[in-house]
């Protein structure tokens, strides 16, 4: 009897923090599909919407420990620190008209911004989010996989972001869409802006077609599979997201493999040192 106990005591440890990042139970659809497309639910299972205690979206972020979203600075820009309690992290999300059977909404304890950050520039647009309870794993709620600081990866390289604004012309409003985005060629983001950052950014997407994301994406991961079959967060969110119809240009994301270390020692300082 004693024994049994232990081993159900193990289990339950292991199924509350010793989940692998990266591995969705649900598989996401990876056609080579050019266009967005409504998510399977639980599909991308780091996904988290921001939004304030109104439910009005800031926008997303992923999941990488059981206390820390990864996700932009620059979502932030409008809201005072003090106000923190009035945040809301949902993860397990999938409809945002109705409670799915995964969802749970997480309050946050802090807000961990790179002290680089610009808002004029964008430049180092890069933030933490501490929640305050731990993150409850589930088959809808899952942590995504940091690069290695050395694992740049390469043009044409299929990735995809997922959000709740992205695709809007093609997916569901209401819904986590999907899109494809291949990373492209610095060159080709730096000729749309000249204030684009080759070092710490990313150029992914589209050029002359109306795909890209909306501003309730910014935050959101940009994941790769790699060959190891786990998926890795190699972008954040951050600018060029223009889902108006006349958009032509990619989106630009931040390089998370140059922000490898911050975010190390920022979770390290917060508590959570990383796991994976
Ligand atoms: C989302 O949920 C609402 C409310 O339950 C429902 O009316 C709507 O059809 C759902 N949307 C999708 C795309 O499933
Ligand atoms: C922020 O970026 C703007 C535009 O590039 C630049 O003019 C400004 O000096 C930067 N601010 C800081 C504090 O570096």
């Amino acid at each position: 009897m004693k024994l049994i106990v232990l081993l159900l005591c193990v289990v339950f440890a292991a199924s509350q923090s010793g989940v692998p990042c990266g591995v969705s139970v649900v598989q996401p659809i990876t056609k080579r599909l050019v266009g967005g497309q409504v998510a399977i639910p639980g599909s991308w299972p780091w996904m988290v919407l921001v939004t304030d205690s109104l439910g009005y979206i800031y926008g997303s972020g992923s999941i990488i420990d059981q206390h820390v979203i990864l996700t932009s600075a620059h979502i932030f820009h409008r809201v005072f620190e003090n106000s923190l309690h009035r945040w809301r992290i949902y993860a397990g999300e999938h409809n945002i008209s109705t409670v799915d059977p995964h969802e749970k909404a997480y309050y946050v304890r802090g807000v961990e911004k790179h002290p680089g950050f610009n808002i004029t520039s964008l430049e180092n647009d890069i933030a933490l989010i501490i929640t305050v309870d731990p993150i409850a794993w589930n088959d809808a709620t899952r942590p995504v996989c940091l690069p290695d600081a050395m694992h740049g990866f390469q043009v044409g390289e299929n990735c995809y972001l997922a959000g709740w604004g992205s695709t809007k012309y093609t997916g569901n409003d209401e819904t986590l869409n999907q899109l494809m985005m291949p990373k492209l060629d610095d060159n080709i983001c730096a000729s749309h802006w000249n204030d684009y950052l080759p070092v710490t950014e990313i150029c992914a997407g589209y050029e002359n077609q109306q795909k890209d994301f909306c501003v309730d994406d910014v935050g959101g991961p940009l994941v790769c599979k790699k060959s190891d079959g786990a998926w890795y967060v190699e972008g954040i969110a951050s600018s060029g997201g223009d889902c108006s119809q006349t958009s032509d240009s990619p989106g630009v994301f931040e390089d998370v493999t140059q922000y490898k270390d911050w975010i190390l020692n920022a979770m390290r300082g917060s508590g959570y040192p990383y796991q994976y």
